[in-house]
């Protein structure tokens, strides 16, 4: 292989759901140019010549990714080749963080972190632990002094799951939350997440596994179909709030969620979602044949993931409305510079915030999130 034509192969699935089945590719990464190509696996033929695709990107490409090719949306399953896997393996990993209660006002300041750092946010789910969950999440400090305490204390409030990817992405996140004690952390890595965020004791902020082996074992039991943890949604005095694929992966989801959390909105719930065109033209339906946008919005927001949430506080829905701003960036920056869409939108379609419009709707939007799409 020629070095400047490295290439790294994966094969992914997409499910057909006119055909009711699972398609298999080989989705090839060109390192040169950028470009990308795929081979469907079934028929033996180019299914997509090569070309570019700028949406995605080298740190897009590890097993269990989904990308979106011409709005499919690809899962990539495994390596289809010695060389990608020994290059990919070894290096990319996921680890799993925690934001514990106490930290529930950073929580925006800890993501920014996390997107600062090279982190990609993988999965990301509000819940609260019930005291056995807690008890089984921390099961290897079972009989130690602080066992009780930690446990009870990881049940009091909400705490923010993430699935978070990088290159030796355990020690990586371990560094940036810093040592355990959050004394010996404002001395030793005065920039660490326990330094800033952590208080003393159990209350540091953060938790972050130990190992490759620990780290699955806990994604898989806050990620995976079979978790205990549900939502924490509320479905009442709510908004419903999606940040825009564009945002996520640009990584500036935290500072907008860290906007919401400062001007006194509470979220009472988020999970991020990668939503199908059919789940996205359903959720949007209204705008059809209203907004002439519809099409593209609802394209946008299969592109990547978007973080759902519901938002909470009196008159939840004008409020919110109020600060994300006008539909139109280019409005909104005009006439309302301070709100969410002018600081961080770019066009009608990718205007960083999706915001319910209609008081009586947003109950019914918190639904479809936190009630409907968990039953799919
Ligand atoms: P974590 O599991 O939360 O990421 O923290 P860690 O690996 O740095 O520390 P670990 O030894 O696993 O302890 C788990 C959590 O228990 C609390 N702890 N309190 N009072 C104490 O001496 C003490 N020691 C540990 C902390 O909340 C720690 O994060
Ligand atoms: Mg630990």
């Amino acid at each position: 292989m020629a070095v400047n034509d490295e290439r790294y192969v994966f094969i992914v699935e997409w499910f057909d759901t006119s055909a009711s089945l699972i398609r298999s590719y080989n989705l090839t990464y060109f390192m040169s140019d950028k470009t990308i190509e795929m081979f469907d696996l079934k028929n033996k033929r180019i299914f997509l010549k090569r070309c570019e695709y700028p949406s995605i990107q080298l740190k897009d490409l590890y097993v269990g990714s989904i990308v979106t090719v011409f709005s499919r949306q690809l899962k990539i399953v495994d390596y289809a080749d010695v060389f990608t896997r020994s290059k990919f393996e070894v290096q990319r990993g996921k680890t799993f963080g925690m934001i514990k209660p106490d930290a529930y006002t950073h929580i925006g300041k800890i993501i920014t972190a996390v997107e600062r750092n090279g982190f990609v946010i993988g999965n990301l789910k509000m819940t609260r632990m019930q005291i056995g969950d807690a008890q089984q999440f921390y099961g290897e400090h079972r009989g130690k002094p602080f066992f009780d305490e930690l446990t009870q204390f990881i049940c009091s409030d909400f705490i923010v799951g993430l699935e978070l990817i990088a290159d030796n992405s355990v020690k990586k996140w371990r560094d940036l939350i810093g040592p355990t004690k959050c004394q010996v952390a404002r001395v030793e890595a005065p920039n660490s997440m326990r330094a800033l965020y952590g208080t003393e004791g159990v209350r540091n902020a953060c938790h972050g596994s130990d190992a490759p082996g620990s780290a699955q074992r806990e994604l898989d039991f806050f990620f995976s179909d079979k978790s205990n943890l549900k939502s924490t949604a509320v479905f009442n005095n709510c908004t419903c709030a999606i940040i825009k694929p564009h945002i996520v992966l640009e990584g500036r989801a935290g500072q907008i969620i860290d906007i919401i959390l400062s001007e006194g909105f509470e979220i009472s719930a988020m999970q991020m979602f990668y939503l199908d065109r059919a789940t996205s033209e359903e959720f949007f339906e209204v705008y059809k044949g209203v907004l002439p946008e519809f099409q593209a919005m609802s394209e946008h927001l299969t592109s990547g993931p978007c973080i759902a949430m519901e938002i909470r506080q009196e008159n939840a829905v004008k409020a919110f409305r109020d600060l994300c701003g006008p539909h139109d960036p280019q409005i909104a920056k005009t006439l309302r510079p301070q709100t969410i869409r002018a600081k961080f939108g770019i066009d009608r379609v990718k205007n960083a915030i999706h915001c319910t419009d209609l008081p009586e709707d947003g109950i019914l939007e918190v639904e479809y999130f936190f009630n409907i799409l968990q039953q799919k």
